[in-house]
């Protein structure tokens, strides 16, 4: 079959879910009620919901399936026992501890091991690692490739850790430093991939200096793809081939089933320390639950275990990554300035670019995508200073880059969903010079883009 070019959903649908229609007048009443921050939208109210890749995906018959083989036991549950195999055929780490989603891991992890003044490097933390680590008044330090920092720059792995930035930490700072992470995909900085060459160095300088090496492994499969098709003698291995040597370079991952899990819910702790194991199972128990189920029924064990696996499959990563590419393409076609180049879940508007009268302290993320929404019912999300400006001494500053991500969920919107979103994306930046800056009127001090409250500018 591998004649024909174009490039279709691997699936039949079976259950459909109705979207909703709204007006513009409904959803600028929608938008002000929600204090123009579209966390605080009724998902019902929109359109087509880009605003994460994170449990919003659909689930296969298969998974639906494994459902009812859950076993509810509370502890020793077989469902735990698929679940933990599943994870460690592919990860190879000994300790296999399930958590209700991705932060939990973190806050496990670092509550467990980190002390007050150290130092966790990544390439870029995301935004729950970053608050997991600064909770703890530890230091989150990103050390991404300078590529990496540039939305217009073009790399075939920008999610790649600056090597040399990452020596001079762990020669300069060793002794504060843990753990070192890395974010596959890196997510903060646009979903880029990670190569094994660099997983390779990475392991080298930990080995060296003597400290873990954590993967931050949410997008581990969209990352295997890129390596694949990108890097240099990979092209002939399967993703799980590839997958087991990005986790074989590894101690420890923490992930979110969220996402290449294929689950609405669910995640995971898998390492190999046995001391930090204990210690992690410990708080496990206060806060998750028993060890067997961390937090999660038995369903969702055996949803996430299905899940790992058809997510490595071939024809469905082809095509999740050059569902993103698509849109990606008709963008840049149009001329929207996007972050370059199309990431693993999602695309990124460069809002900055886009809005040049618009600085970054009056957010023109937020300005895109609240525009996004009224014009066309798309919800995505801001990635730069509202996310990222306010640092843990109550300082604000700009954000490297202010984007609005589109993000994708797995299998849910169709080629023509996503002709809809590049057609409307494509009209709000013609509308570009009408769009005005926000203030903050209310915000919590930590993670407060999913609450706090705004006001147009002028208005
Ligand atoms: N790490 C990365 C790279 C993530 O993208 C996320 C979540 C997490 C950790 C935390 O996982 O949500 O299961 O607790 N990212 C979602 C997003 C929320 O929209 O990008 P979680």
């Amino acid at each position: 079959m591998s004649e024909f070019k174009t490039i279709i959903e691997p699936f039949r649908i079976k259950a459909v879910e109705a979207v909703k229609f709204t007006h513009r007048e409904e959803r600028e009443a929608a938008l002000r009620e929600a204090g123009y921050n579209v966390f605080r939208l009724h998902a019902e109210d929109v359109l087509v919901d880009l605003l994460t890749d994170s449990g919003t995906g659909a689930m296969s018959a298969a998974q639906w399936g494994a459902l009812m083989q859950g076993d509810e036991s509370y502890a020793g549950s077989r469902s735990y026992y698929r679940f933990r195999d599943v994870v460690n055929d592919l990860t190879g780490f000994r300790h296999v501890i399930p958590t209700h989603q991705g932060r939990a891991a973190e806050r496990i992890l670092f509550h467990s091991v980190l002390e007050a003044g150290q130092v966790v490097p990544n390439n870029n933390h995301f935004d729950t690692t970053r608050a997991n680590v600064e909770v703890e008044k530890a230091e989150a330090r990103d050390l991404v490739i300078v590529e990496g920092r540039v939305p217009s720059r073009v790399h075939p792995f920008k999610g790649n850790m600056d090597l040399e930035a990452l020596e001079h930490a762990l020669e300069s700072d060793g002794d504060r430093i843990p753990l070192v992470m890395v974010t596959v995909t890196n997510n903060t900085g646009g979903g880029q991939p990670v190569s094994l060459e660099n997983l390779r160095g990475i392991r080298r300088l930990c080995d060296r200096y003597r400290k873990p090496f954590f993967l931050d492994a949410c997008r581990f499969a969209e990352n295997s793809w890129f390596i694949k098709v990108r890097e240099e003698g990979q092209g002939a291995r399967s993703p799980r081939e590839i997958a087991r040597e990005m986790f074989s370079l590894a101690d420890g991952c923490t992930m979110s089933a969220k996402k290449d899990g294929l689950a609405n819910i669910g995640g995971f702790l898998a390492l190999n320390d046995d001391a930090w194991a204990e210690r992690c199972r410990n708080l496990l128990i206060l806060t998750e639950g028993f060890p067997t189920y961390g937090g999660l029924a038995g369903y969702d064990l055996e949803a996430v275990a299905r899940g790992l696996e058809e997510v490595l499959e071939e024809p469905y990563l082809r095509y999740r990554i050059r569902s993103i590419e698509y849109l990606h393409e008709r963008l840049v076609g149009a001329g929207v300035p996007v972050l370059q180049p199309a990431g693993g879940h999602a695309v990124y508007l460069d809002a900055r670019a886009l809005l040049p009268h618009i600085p970054p302290l009056e957010y023109p993320g937020i300005a895109l995508a609240d525009a996004l929404y009224v014009e066309a019912g798309i919800r995505g999300v801001e990635i730069g200073t509202v996310m990222f400006g306010l640092h843990p001494d109550g300082t604000e500053r700009p954000a490297d880059m202010d984007l609005v991500r589109l993000a994708i969920p797995r299998r849910v919107y169709t080629q023509s969903h996503i002709d809809y979103v590049a057609e409307a994306v494509i009209a709000v930046a013609a509308l570009k010079d009408d769009l005005r800056g926000y203030r903050i009127t209310k915000a919590p001090p930590v993670l407060r883009h999913f609450t706090a409250l705004f006001e147009p500018r002028g208005a």
